[in-house]
């Protein structure tokens, strides 16, 4: 019996230094990404495609500065581009509280390229954390290494903002759990030609749009709802639902022009899309004033590809007032 007793107690002591140590592992060695050999000439082309994704399709800017939530879409406040400081905690579906980081080289300068290159695409921060996969850098992971460089070179030409962001607060186990997400990326070998569907389905990735346009069940995507909308978000005045983007034609984008699709675009390109929203009224978390600076064929590429997702029948309503 004594025999068994110890049995036992050895047992669950080396359960118990087993799982220390697999907690001592998890939080401070992993995640384990090397930095990749990436060296960024700073020349202008490689820049402006950088500024292109970083404004118009990848929408970096919205993320890492201050949107003024007190217009239609939240544009970005002017001078804040890249300051980082945005927070983002339980609403945005983050246990804690996490913050848009510093972009410009009054942060990143002390960074080699291949440590921008490894943030953007394996999630993997300078000192070898990980960062939380709100930033979607499960997206940027296929991005091709001659735009990921055009975005490192063109971060490197930001206009230096001294901001200090506070450090981020995880809850536990996402503390932990966070560790194991990161891989090495698996860069596209070439990029799809211009204006085809395959370059709509490139630049619908590097948009995320699937993040915001899917419902989230603990982290994934129901088998079937790729793109059908319904993902919810709280706003002052009530909750916004993301749209059903498939190619269903009563509720999806199945009964849309290109044209329908690209001028729902270009209405932000205006000045007159500055519209104040009253507290209480709709307002939308999908960037449009951002997205708007797409070119017309390059809008055209992404609805060419969405108009052929299969139909997913999902009626969504966008908006539920609080009052
Ligand atoms: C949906 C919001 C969102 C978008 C879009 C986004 N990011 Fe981030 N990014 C974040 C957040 C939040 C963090 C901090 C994550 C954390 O602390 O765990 C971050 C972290 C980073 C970091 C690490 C910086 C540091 O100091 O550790 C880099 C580099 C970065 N992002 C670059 C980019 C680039 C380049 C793009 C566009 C291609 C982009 N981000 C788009 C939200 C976003
Ligand atoms: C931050 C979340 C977010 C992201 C990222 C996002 N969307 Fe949206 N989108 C929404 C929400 C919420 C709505 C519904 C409210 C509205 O109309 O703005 C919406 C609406 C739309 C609509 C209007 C459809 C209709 O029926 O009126 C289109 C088209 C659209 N999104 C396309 C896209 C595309 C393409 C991308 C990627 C380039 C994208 N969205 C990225 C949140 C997002």
């Amino acid at each position: 019996m004594m025999r068994f007793l110890r049995t036992v107690l050895q047992l669950i002591l080396l359960l118990f230094v087993i799982g220390a140590l697999a907690i001592i592992v998890v939080g401070t060695v992993m995640p384990l990404v090397p930095v990749p050999a990436v060296i960024v000439p700073a020349t202008p082309d490689l820049a402006s495609r950088g500024a292109y994704l970083f404004y118009h399709v990848s929408a970096c800017v919205t993320c890492h500065s201050t949107r003024d939530q007190t217009l239609l879409s939240g544009p970005v406040v002017p001078g804040t581009e890249g300051g980082g400081g945005d927070a983002f905690n339980e609403s945005a579906g983050v246990p804690g509280t996490i913050y848009g980081r510093n972009l410009t080289p009054a942060a990143l300068l002390p960074w080699s390229d291949g440590e921008i290159a490894r943030a953007i695409t394996a999630g993997v921060g300078r000192h070898g954390n990980a960062l939380f996969p709100l930033m979607p850098y499960q997206h940027y992971a296929s991005a091709t290494q001659k735009d990921v460089s055009a975005l490192i070179a063109y971060l490197r030409s930001l206009k230096p903002i001294e901001n200090v962001v506070p450090p981020r607060n995880l809850t536990f186990p996402m503390n932990l759990i966070v560790n194991l997400i990161p891989k090495a990326a698996h860069p596209e070998p070439v990029q799809p030609v211009v204006g085809t569907p395959e370059y709509g389905a490139y630049l619908v990735n590097l948009g995320a749009c699937l993040h915001c346009h899917s419902i989230d069940h603990h982290g994934d995507i129901p088998p079937g709802m790729q793109f059908a909308g319904g993902r919810t978000f709280a706003i002052d005045g009530g909750t916004v639902r993301s749209s059903n983007l498939t190619s269903d034609k009563e509720t999806g984008l199945g009964a849309w022009t290109k044209e329908r699709f690209i001028s729902a675009f270009a209405a932000f390109r205006q000045p007159t899309a500055t519209i104040p929203v009253k507290p209480g009224e709709f307002n939308t978390p999908m960037p449009w004033s951002e997205y708007a600076g797409m070119t017309d064929t390059d809008l055209g590429a992404i609805f060419d590809y969405l108009h052929a997702l299969p139909a997913v029948r999902n009626q969504v309503v966008k908006f539920s007032p609080t009052r």
